[in-house]
């Protein structure tokens, strides 16, 4: 048994307020991560909250088409765990774009979602501090109607970020919240802009990432956008013909439309992440949440109802970003005096 892990999971549940009276529910695939399994299982009995664990044969979305959704399980998965307090998903690919999450969160569960190696869950753990900072970030979100982001690289992306109803998605990698949704680790603020509402030109370079393929862009590659939606990839290098490549191979048009957005704010997490480990152990939070970061995505909106698998997260260096006329991120820095 990883007793380090045990370890990790009894914090954990501590920052998510388990009780002795509370269930957890583990969501595992068959064969898979059971050492993650043993160690919710076992944190859980050592708080005195009951455990149980849901496990489905396979629910993982492929990487590459081609792409067969089978949900058979998932009504009997979804009816278990509606009776437990604390659901972990500690799935393979995690149910983070899925109606599953949707419904969990929707009867006031919460739900955290468990992926990293142990030594990347203990040092990027969640603070209050973390969470203080996100909550801020996401006031900014939430008061604004405007998102600017800019590069000397060339990138100038607008986007509608109005509206009382604009879905925010605040990560500071726990769940001490009644129907709240996060991903140990975590330590950023994303939302949804107004679907079909970006226009623009985004300039990835050397050292920005791409999530999940667990690598750092080695050369530019220039994105045009339009009405939401990508519209030409352009770039001398082999990097923006993998990407175009990676695009075209799904044969569905909602793959290049844009998705969340947001910026990284754990001051723990650092841009050396794909190097120091080896990356396909990774899940890819860390650089999810450097801070400073902007990060964008493509495809999967569950606001928007569109489901794909393809879905890209690209952290990026250097950026900009302004919320109507305030600089939350000056050139890939935070800007801390308006954090608190
Ligand atoms: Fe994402």
């Amino acid at each position: 048994m990883n007793l380090l892990l045990v370890d990790l999971f009894v914090q954990q549940y501590k920052l998510c307020k388990l009780t002795s009276t509370e269930k957890v529910a583990v969501i595992s695939e068959y064969g898979e991560k059971t050492e993650y399994v043993e160690a919710a299982v076992v944190a859980a009995r050592s708080l005195g909250a009951a455990a149980l664990v849901l496990t489905a044969s396979s629910l993982s979305n492929p990487l590459l088409p081609p792409y067969k959704s089978d949900g058979r399980e998932v009504a009997a998965l979804l009816s278990a765990a509606g009776e437990c307090d604390l659901i972990i998903d500690v799935t393979v690919g995690g149910l983070i774009h899925s109606d599953v999450r949707t419904q969990i969160i929707g009867k006031g569960k919460r739900m955290l979602f468990v992926a990293e190696p142990t030594e990347v869950l203990g040092r990027l753990i969640g603070t209050e501090d973390l969470k203080n900072r996100v909550s801020a970030s996401a006031a900014f979100l939430r008061n604004g109607s405007r998102m600017h982001v800019t590069s000397q690289a060339g990138t100038d992306l607008v986007l509608d970020i109005s509206g009382e109803s604009l879905p925010i998605t605040c990560q500071w990698g726990y769940v001490d919240e009644p129907a709240r949704w996060d991903h140990w680790p975590s330590g950023f603020i994303a939302c949804f802009p107004q679907d079909k509402s970006a226009q623009g030109t985004i300039v990835l370079q050397a050292g920005d990432v791409f999530i999940p393929w667990q690598r750092y862009v080695s050369d530019d590659v220039i994105i045009t956008v339009k009405d939401g939606y990508i519209t030409n990839i352009d770039g001398n290098g082999h990097d923006a013909r993998l990407l175009s490549d990676y695009f075209a191979q799904w044969h569905d048009p909602e793959v290049y439309a844009l998705s969340h957005m947001g910026w990284g704010l754990h001051p723990l997490a650092s841009w050396s992440a794909l190097n120091v480990y080896d990356p396909r152990s990774l899940y890819g939070q860390e650089l999810r949440s450097v801070a400073g970061n902007f990060m964008w995505s493509t495809g999967s909106n569950r606001f928007a109802q569109r489901e794909t698998p393809a879905h890209l997260d690209i952290p990026m260096r250097d950026c900009t970003i302004c919320i109507d006329e305030t600089v939350v991120v000056r050139q890939g820095k935070l800007e801390e005096k308006i954090y608190g």
